[in-house]
């Protein structure tokens, strides 16, 4: 039997972040022996808000090199860029057809999306969660290693697949596959440096509210320094009171490579000025080695290109014939 497949993305919105660092790409990376899989920039989605066409192209390609500054490695991942692979906004259209249009208007991010965006909001912000279905179930993916923050889409997903299958597949064989999330329970959610009630996005207006994977090691200092901490002494992981004491202390453990409960006793009779020195050594050592080899790879004319070129052939493959399968299903004459 062949290996599973994963398939998962990142927007080219910004840089990427800890929280995409240790929600997503550490585990992509962690399991991608196991697995066939594919990676893509989702670039398409970076339109449903207010975005800059001055750095779009640049911005898709710095998530690209650091996708393989992280570790991806092409014996096991393709890499790719969505809007290279065409049948993602075809199938796209094809599922808005079978998708009501209650369910995406339940979901939790179009909600608080939309509500940041006033009168703003494009059709497209609406409808991001059926490009999401279409991503992944082009290449009928077995498994998709997301944060939490995705688990709604993700259900959302299985839901078309379902409701495709069930209106328009032959019963014995289904047309789509239904994925699975692979949410790990540590990193899943990493929190606001400035909040520790809210999620650390690409999105919050202040940068000390998140470390990017390219911040230099005196940017981590500075936002280490003024990140939001409280009174009570000692340090500990799990105190519903203490939500930035609780995300630091992650973060340190995923970042040092340490567990839960060499961190708990390490830190139990620290207090922030102590502690704040520790979580910035080790933050700027994990992050070292996957900026030098984004800087590397950057260096290198023409390969990334490269790269993406083979990325979208092997993606286009797979993703036609799921498209065909699909149309054939709904009925259409294909062309001749
Ligand atoms: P995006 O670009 O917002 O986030 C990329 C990945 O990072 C995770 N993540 C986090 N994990 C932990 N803590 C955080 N604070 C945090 N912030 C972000 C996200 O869960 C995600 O795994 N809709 C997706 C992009 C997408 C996609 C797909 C993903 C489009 N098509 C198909 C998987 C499969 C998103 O918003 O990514």
């Amino acid at each position: 039997m062949g290996k599973k497949r994963v398939l998962s993305g990142v927007q080219p919105t910004g840089n990427l972040h800890l929280g995409n660092y240790l929600g997503a790409i550490r585990n992509w990376v962690a399991g991608q022996s196991e697995y066939e899989n594919f990676f893509c920039v989702v670039d398409l989605h970076a339109i449903t808000v207010p975005h800059n066409p001055e750095s779009l192209a640049e911005d898709t390609y710095t998530i690209a090199a650091l996708y393989l500054a992280c570790g991806i490695d092409l014996a096991h991942a393709t890499i790719f860029v969505q809007s290279h692979v065409s049948a993602h906004s075809e199938l796209a259209w094809l599922l808005n057809c079978v998708t009501p249009l209650n369910w995406l208007q339940d979901m939790i991010q179009f909600k608080e999306k939309a509500v940041k965006q006033g009168e703003n909001v494009s059709t497209g912000l609406l409808d991001y969660p059926v490009l999401m279905a279409a991503d992944i179930l082009l290449y009928q993916a077995d498994k998709v290693p997301v944060g939490e923050d995705q688990k709604q889409h993700l259900e959302l997903t299985r839901d078309i697949a379902a409701r495709f299958n069930h209106q328009f597949g032959k019963k014995k064989e289904p047309v789509l596959k239904l994925p699975e999330p692979l949410i790990r329970g540590e990193g899943a959610r990493v929190m606001s440096l400035t909040d520790g009630t809210k999620k650390m996005s690409k999105s919050d207006p202040s940068e000390l509210s998140r470390i990017n994977l390219l911040d230099s090691p005196d940017t981590i200092a500075k936002k280490i320094k003024r990140c939001k901490t409280d009174l009570p002494k000692g340090l500990v992981f799990d105190d519903p009171e203490r939500p930035e004491c609780h995300n630091l202390l992650t973060i340190y453990m995923l970042v040092s490579g340490k567990t839960k409960e060499e961190v708990a006793a390490e830190c139990a009779d620290m207090g922030w000025g102590q502690f704040k020195p520790v979580l910035t050594e080790a933050t700027i050592a994990a992050l070292q080695p996957i900026q030098e080899k984004y800087h590397a790879l950057m260096q290198e004319p023409g390969y990334l290109e490269g790269v993406l070129r083979q990325g979208r052939e092997k993606a286009s493959a797979i993703a036609n014939e799921t498209l065909t399968k699909v149309k054939v299903a709904l009925g259409y004459s294909l062309p001749v």
